[in-house]
């Protein structure tokens, strides 16, 4: 059973932010094609800004830093994520737009997400470094994702280590990442698809460049663990089985959940699971942040599950 989170465990999430427009489809469209939409709304988005408004309500000090445009948008999303818990301070607005993304969504749960970074690219490596040396804060848990430019993720890492903090790095969208960067992350939560985009040919691989654990999502069927030293090999911790309504963002509550437990104190494993029931509970709602999160209704999933519920 996973330690409850502390009073105060603290995440920085050195990310994106988007809003997102969410278009219902019968079925994805494949290349070439037309297809008409069911439904559309929108929604805010951005891996990073997903996992900062699941880490506060997961009941973590939550610090979001990150870079919005000047515009409209950009003070409406900061407002957003203000009311969800989250210390916005460390936001840099830029001249570019804030960041948008489409996310088609289709009748059997799949989904393609085409992102339009915008101010998201203008997040430089000299503001994340300034924020992350000067934050009062004495341990904290750091996350990152790759909808930000590579300098900054390896601004975050840097600053982090320098300050005895653990990375978690979910890599998506995912590209090859430099062998500096890999060497810095604490945990990466890619999903199946994205562990061989890493410029790795396996999790192996991965663990070698220096990696400390790999934990693999792969949706309905749970996530793989793996950290190179315990005997046994890697550990599949299934998922938990739930009514699903919308798997976008997902990875991000999985993500923010790891997160949150681990600043918490809790081992990895069980960092895990409190990630998988935090992904459980999102994929209930619609939307990439999906059913707000609470550690109590984390905590009653897991001891449901413990007691064979
Ligand atoms: O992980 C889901 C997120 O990916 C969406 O919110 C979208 O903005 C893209 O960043």
């Amino acid at each position: 059973m996973p330690n409850p989170p502390d009073p105060t465990p603290t995440v920085v999430v050195v990310g994106s932010l988007n809003a997102d427009l969410l278009i219902d489809v019968e079925r994805l469209p494949r290349a070439g094609e037309t297809v008409t939409a069911l439904a559309t709304a929108v929604a805010w988005g951005g891996k990073g800004a997903n996992q900062a408004v699941a880490a506060a309500g997961l009941g973590a000090r939550t610090i979001f830093v990150g870079a919005v445009g000047r515009d409209s948008r950009g003070t409406e999303a900061l407002d957003d994520l203000a009311r969800a818990g989250v210390d916005t301070t460390g936001v840099d607005r830029v001249e570019q737009p804030t960041g948008t993304a489409h996310v088609l969504r289709d009748a059997a749960g799949e989904n393609l997400i085409v992102v339009v970074p915008g101010a998201n690219h203008a997040l430089s490596a000299d503001h994340v470094r300034h924020v992350l040396e000067h934050l009062d804060v004495d341990d904290a848990v750091v996350v990152s994702n790759l909808e930000v430019p590579d300098d900054a993720v390896l601004a975050a890492a840097t600053a982090a280590a320098a300050r005895g903090w653990r990375l978690v790095l979910n890599p998506g969208p995912a590209r090859i990442l430099p062998p500096e960067l890999l060497a810095l992350v604490a945990v990466l939560t890619p999903n199946a698809e994205e562990v061989l985009l890493l410029g790795a040919d396996s999790v192996a691989d991965l663990l070698a460049a220096g990696t400390g654990a790999v934990v693999v999502t792969r949706g309905a069927d749970g996530v793989d663990v793996h950290d190179g030293e315990r005997a046994g090999g890697p550990r599949r911790l299934p998922a938990l089985p739930v009514d699903v309504v919308d798997t976008v963002g997902a990875g991000d509550a999985f993500t923010a959940g790891l997160a949150v437990a681990l600043a918490s104190g809790a081992r990895l494993d069980d960092a895990a699971l409190f990630g998988t029931a935090a992904a459980a509970i999102a994929v209930t709602g619609s939307g990439a942040r999906g059913a707000p999160l609470d550690p109590a209704a984390v905590r009653a999933l897991l001891a449901d599950r413990a007691a064979g519920a």
